[in-house]
């Protein structure tokens, strides 16, 4: 039994994420989305952290190997508590590369049992990210494909109708 961590602020999932969720169950007999209640980028999040579970669980409910929970320790600490061996992210333009380089080592440092993976984004969502996202549909604009349908309507709920 192969069990993945896929790991994120998901504030909220987007068609990206879903992606590289999507083809993690499609490689692995687990996954468990981890969604960290707390994000690390500038900022607070847009969503509480039960919403961000709430997104993601309805977006891959599709998915019978996927399971959703949130947390607020480290990484590693929380692969270990749910058994996972793997933490998969997705990679997307060069510019994630020296953050996701950075905590692969921290992460493999920590615990070395614990091996990171990517999975490459397809070249639609390359671009794509919460933030960008967010700031979209702040702004009014459609983001209609780039995030799952159930995500566009809770931002649409949160952020004002008109999309
Ligand atoms: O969606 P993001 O911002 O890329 O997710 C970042 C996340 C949540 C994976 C990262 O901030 C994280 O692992 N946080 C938990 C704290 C931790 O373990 N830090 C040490 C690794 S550098």
């Amino acid at each position: 039994m192969k069990r993945a961590v896929c790991p994120g602020t998901f504030d909220p999932m987007t068609s990206g994420h879903l992606d590289i969720v999507e083809r993690a169950a499609a490689i692995f007999d687990e996954v468990v989305v981890a969604v960290a209640v707390s994000a690390d980028k500038g900022g607070g999040p847009l969503f509480t952290p039960e919403e961000r579970v709430e997104m993601a669980t309805a977006v891959t409910s599709h998915l019978p190997n996927v399971t959703v929970r949130q947390f607020d320790s480290l990484l590693v600490d929380l692969a270990r508590q749910v058994e996972a061996t793997v933490i998969v992210k997705g990679l997307r333009a060069v510019t994630d590369f020296e953050r996701e380089f950075q905590m692969a080592q921290l992460n493999y440092r920590i615990d070395s049992a614990i091996e990171t993976m990517f999975i490459v984004s397809i070249p639609d969502y390359m671009y794509l990210s919460s933030s960008a996202v967010k700031q979209i549909a702040g702004h009014g604009g459609s983001v209609e494909g780039l995030v799952p349908a159930h995500v566009n309507k809770r931002l649409v709920e949160r952020l004002g109708t008109g999309r």
